[in-house]
């Protein structure tokens, strides 16, 4: 007994602050004047604030570009001291905006007298991210099958059309100028064609032909292919490899796609000037939340350019079939790199900001 006693006094103290630091949600205590008191680090990660500028400042300051936060303190202050929780964005001091729950509590002393107001900030990034996720997977299921009637619909007069065009350019042969006009109209049936290709490529479920691939070789093909773009600008390319780095499983075919895609529009933004970077990771023990995924170990690929960037407005939309800033872009791009992305079971993300260039971030399975 005695020795159980010793042991237990040799046991680490759990102090409040241990737990609270250890809280992977944000903490955050104002004092009865509305003052800052307490910050615990996961509100230091998720305000982008360290504990040190936060402490003793009024959180009418802190918190001055999220108001509706500041309506929810006050309203758990005297006189009202009630409980409230609510859904919006923290607008971080860099003007970042993070997608939070925040429930604020009135704290009070045992004799219920008022001390001020708790706040438990909930990150929500992951969150909407899969739910975003989710619409634009109903959204292309939605597109799938509009577009399989219609290219069903359009293909066979297109096929008509350039048949005719073609026996029309035999019996003209002798005169340029007609000529010319059916080359166009040729050519622009083919152009029709191919855009009708690719969106019933992204209505249909492709057959993935998964082999064990090293990503270095295959995004050095994609650069390979890409040479004469690279060399005729002046455009840098570094290669940040992991050479650690173990095989994937992947379909080499639809994953040169998608890389190729990636890099033409880094250099396409870049416009002739500037620096592509690709860099490889891998990530251990990295958890996919969807049923029946545990955890898995991924790799990493970083195409990140530093060209103008992507608007805030246009972000939400660059993964859309069509969503094109270019006048002579069809927009499927991006579309088709999330759909071959998805369905390696990996993940496609994007950071940009205006002004400071854009990274695209692929995961994708290793090999077992
Ligand atoms: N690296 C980048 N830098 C800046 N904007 C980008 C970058 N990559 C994509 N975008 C934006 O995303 C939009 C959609 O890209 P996506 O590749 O799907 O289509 P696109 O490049 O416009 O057309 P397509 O790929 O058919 O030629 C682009 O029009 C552009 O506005
Ligand atoms: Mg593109």
């Amino acid at each position: 007994m005695k020795v159980q006693e010793g042991k237990e006094s040799s046991a680490p103290q759990i102090s409040w602050e241990n737990i609270l630091t250890s809280l992977e949600d944000g903490v955050i205590v104002v004092d009865r004047h509305g003052k800052i008191s307490f910050f615990n680090q996961a509100a230091e990660i998720l305000t982008d604030l360290p504990a040190s500028k936060a402490l003793q400042q009024p959180c009418s300051r802190l918190f001055k570009r999220s108001g509706w936060l500041i309506d929810m303190i006050r309203k758990s202050q005297p006189p009202q001291q009630s409980s409230t929780r609510g859904e919006g964005d923290f607008v971080t001091q860099w003007g970042h905006r993070v997608p939070v729950s925040m429930t604020v509590s009135p704290l009070q002393d045992q004799y219920g007298r008022s001390l001020g107001s708790i706040l438990l900030l909930h990150d929500l990034t992951r969150r909407k991210e899969m739910e975003e996720d989710l619409k634009r997977a109903d959204r292309l299921a939605m597109l799938g099958t509009l577009a399989a009637g219609l290219a069903h619909e359009i293909k066979n007069p297109l096929g008509g059309i350039k048949g005719a065009a073609q026996l029309l350019r035999r019996e003209t042969d002798r005169i340029p100028s007609i000529a010319q006009y059916t080359d166009i109209m040729i050519r622009e049936v083919d152009r029709v064609n191919l855009l009708i290709e690719q969106l019933l490529d992204l209505s249909r479920p492709a057959k993935l032909d998964l082999v064990s691939l090293n990503i270095h070789e295959l995004l050095n093909d994609v650069l390979l292919l890409e040479r004469q773009t690279v060399q005729e600008h002046q455009v840098v390319v570094k290669q940040n490899y992991d050479p650690s780095l173990p095989p994937i499983r992947g379909d080499r075919g639809q994953l040169t796609q998608v890389f190729l895609n990636l890099i033409r529009n880094a250099l396409q933004a870049m416009n002739g000037r500037g620096c592509l970077t690709l860099t490889t990771r891998i990530e251990t023990d990295f958890h996919i939340r969807e049923p029946g995924r545990g955890r898995e170990n991924f790799i990493w690929v970083d195409v990140e350019d530093d060209g103008p960037g992507i608007r805030e407005e246009d972000l939400p939309h660059i993964f859309s079939p069509f969503y094109t800033t270019k006048t002579n872009g069809t927009g499927l791009g991006l579309a088709i790199c999330y759909r071959i992305i998805k369905e390696h079971g990996g993940l496609i993300r994007v950071e940009s900001r205006k002004g400071k260039g854009a990274s695209f971030k692929v995961s994708l399975p290793v090999a077992d």
